[in-house]
């Protein structure tokens, strides 16, 4: 048994081990999601959701050269998945319930920015709705406005990374700054993947490692939407393609996105 979660007292809930990659342990036990890490990304992310005052927030701490977060474990379903009716068939009632579920996840985005917040590595497992709320987790490394402990961002995922943040990747070895247009290409980016089932940057050699990943979403060597998705789903495709605008001062920000969905 792992001694944080006899710590916690989850010893006894049937504690599952759900997912061990990249120095990150996923349990849940009962109604508890417990993420332990080696370094501080664990504890660094409970101080955020603390300040953020997120309801799925539990508790937080540090143990030797690991930390640890619990979280109530959320019952939803993630944008990936919220997409697989799309597939299926081409009603409007259909569309609807897409463009509420997109309409919600941009109004979380919003949410976050508006406190001066951002997420820094959106994708499409990280936007979770449950009921009527929308989480964004995953929030290791967001920045923001709060004295919480710093350590060297050099990007998230490739597939859902913005070409201006891995340009600054490529370009020197510093700490990456995150901004709301970067969020914004990557909430872009996961939409584009949730829908059509492939990234939006066409690799050169997708098998390749992460620089080159990089270097083709640097040149945002973009797609081909048309030949890619299932079939046109014009009210989603042209939110897609104004978050993917090069220019990140060309993109929407998640407010004015918010403003096109009317709250259902
Ligand atoms: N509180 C929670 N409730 C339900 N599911 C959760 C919760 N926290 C995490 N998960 C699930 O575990 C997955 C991994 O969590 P998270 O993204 O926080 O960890 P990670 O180490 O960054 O994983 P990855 O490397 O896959 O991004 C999530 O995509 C989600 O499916
Ligand atoms: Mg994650």
């Amino acid at each position: 048994m792992n001694p944080i979660l006899t710590r916690l007292g989850l010893a006894d809930h049937d504690p599952q081990l759900l997912h061990d990659r990249r120095g990150t342990t996923l349990y849940r036990a009962g109604d508890t999601a417990v993420k332990i890490t080696s370094g501080l990304m664990a504890g660094r992310e409970g101080e955020i959701l603390r300040v953020l005052g997120a309801e799925p927030y539990r508790d937080h701490g540090w143990d030797g050269e690991r930390s640890w977060l619990a979280l109530r474990w959320i019952d939803g379903i993630s944008l990936w998945d919220a997409l697989d009716p799309a597939h299926q068939d081409v009603t409007p009632a259909t569309r609807h319930r897409i463009l509420t579920k997109v309409g919600a996840a941009v109004r979380a985005l919003a949410d976050l920015h508006a406190v001066g917040w951002t997420h820094g590595d959106l994708q499409p497992d990280h936007i979770i709705f449950e009921g009527d709320t929308t989480h964004l987790i995953d929030l290791a490394c967001a920045q923001g406005p709060a004295d919480v402990p710093f350590y060297v961002h050099r990007g998230g995922l490739a597939h859902t990374t913005a070409p201006e943040i891995a340009t600054a990747i490529l370009t020197s070895d510093d700490h990456v700054a995150t901004t709301p247009q970067a969020d914004i290409w990557s909430l872009g980016a996961s939409l584009w993947w949730s829908w059509t089932r492939t990234t939006p940057i066409a690799y050169t050699d997708p098998a390749a490692r992460r620089p080159q990943l990089l270097a083709d979403v640097a040149a945002a060597r973009r797609a081909d939407l048309t030949s890619t998705r299932p079939w046109p789903f014009p009210q989603l495709e042209e939110l897609i393609m104004a978050c993917l605008a090069a220019d990140p001062g060309s993109r929407p920000t998640a407010k004015e996105l918010a403003s096109r969905f009317p709250r259902a």
